[in-house]
């Protein structure tokens, strides 16, 4: 018994289902949550991410089809992922900020669909170069001033095309202040700008770059996401953004990096989200696939755990089981 409290028992708290009631902390509003998607060209299309159980590729047709529940539980947003086919890419990634691109056309039919559902794109290269990289490649070398006019240029793109948000995600340099300004300039003046201001350069991403297509097909991109080993640049990058003028900070991943969450949340009044990345998403699966956890009260606790952190937003591809995983207590 620790002696400044000598008289406090906490199980008084939980000894009635009454009190634990009063105590509890909820678990996040479905509307706290975006729910990441992937966008192939076509019809009919609902291809399964074989590393992602419950996460599909879709068709624009299919996509709207995919979303009635998820609006309907009451999902805040999007994010969506462009999947262009191989004849779609090249090194200065054009298809990415062409008006009959993949994601501009998706944001245009969402929004006449589901007014309401706020979508957010993510703004990079990487799906969109034959190299995979997330910048422009030149000599074995991103040039970083290129790749975030080619930045600016995506975003610009995605919001006249009626994107709520963008989100950046190539970790270039002054990619914020480029992209906003050139919002700006093209009076997107009210588009909401979300970094992936600390974005680790993570062996979390694995089922994504298949589902994706995204792996660089030489080198990693340890030149450009930040070292996981290393806080101080962890947390100069997202003030940095917020000093270029994001509106929203991200950790990604997020459930390595909660000290991560944690020490932003404190040290910036902005928004933050958390990206709960594919692996992390896959690797419950895959325990649950092996019957050694529960699968949905696994998601609940992981996703509780980012809310302590004090993480704001949720991106999540938990996002579309959202019903199995929220229970009236936590
Ligand atoms: C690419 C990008 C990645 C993710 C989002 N945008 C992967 C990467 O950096 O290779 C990862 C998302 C996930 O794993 O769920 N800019
Ligand atoms: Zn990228």
């Amino acid at each position: 018994m620790p002696a400044n409290f000598p008289d406090l028992r906490l199980r008084r708290f939980r000894k009635t289902e009454t009190m634990r009631n009063m105590l509890n902390i909820p678990f996040p509003e479905p509307s706290k949550f975006i729910w990441p998607v992937f966008v192939v060209s076509g019809t009919s299309k609902k291809i399964a991410i074989d590393a992602m159980p419950g996460q599909f590729r879709y068709s624009i047709d299919e996509l709207l089809k995919a979303l009635e529940p998820v609006v309907k539980f009451g999902v805040g947003g999007i994010m969506i992922f462009g999947i262009p086919e191989s004849d779609k890419k090249s090194n200065t990634a054009q298809f990415a900020y062409s008006d009959n691109g993949l994601v501009q056309k998706a944001i245009i039919e969402i929004k006449k669909n589901f007014p309401e559902l706020f979508i957010f794109t993510d703004v990079c290269m990487c799906a969109y170069t034959p190299h995979g990289h997330c910048g422009i490649l030149e000599d074995d070398n991103i040039d970083n001033d290129k790749s975030i006019e080619i930045l600016a240029q995506i975003a610009t793109s995605h919001a006249s095309a009626g994107a709520d948000g963008v989100a950046p995600s190539a970790m270039m340099d002054g990619q914020i202040q480029a992209i906003r300004n050139n919002l700006n300039k093209n009076k997107f003046n009210d588009t909401i700008l979300m970094s992936y201001s600390t974005k680790f350069a993570s062996s979390m991403y694995g089922p994504f770059r298949d589902a994706a297509s995204s792996a660089p097909g030489k080198g990693d991109r340890q030149g450009y996401q930040a070292s996981y080993a290393d806080l101080n640049t962890a947390l100069l990058e997202s003030k940095l953004d917020e000093a270029e003028g994001a509106d929203i900070l991200m950790v990604k991943p997020a459930l390595f990096y909660l000290d991560i969450i944690l020490r932003i949340k404190e040290s910036s009044l902005l928004p933050l989200a958390a990206y709960n990345v594919s692996g992390e998403y896959s690797m419950l699966y895959a325990t649950a696939k092996c019957n050694w956890g529960n699968l949905y009260a696994m998601a609940r606790e992981s996703i509780m755990a980012l809310n302590r952190a004090g993480t704001d937003i949720f991106i999540s591809y938990w996002a579309n089981q959202l019903d199995k995983i929220i229970t009236k207590k936590s």
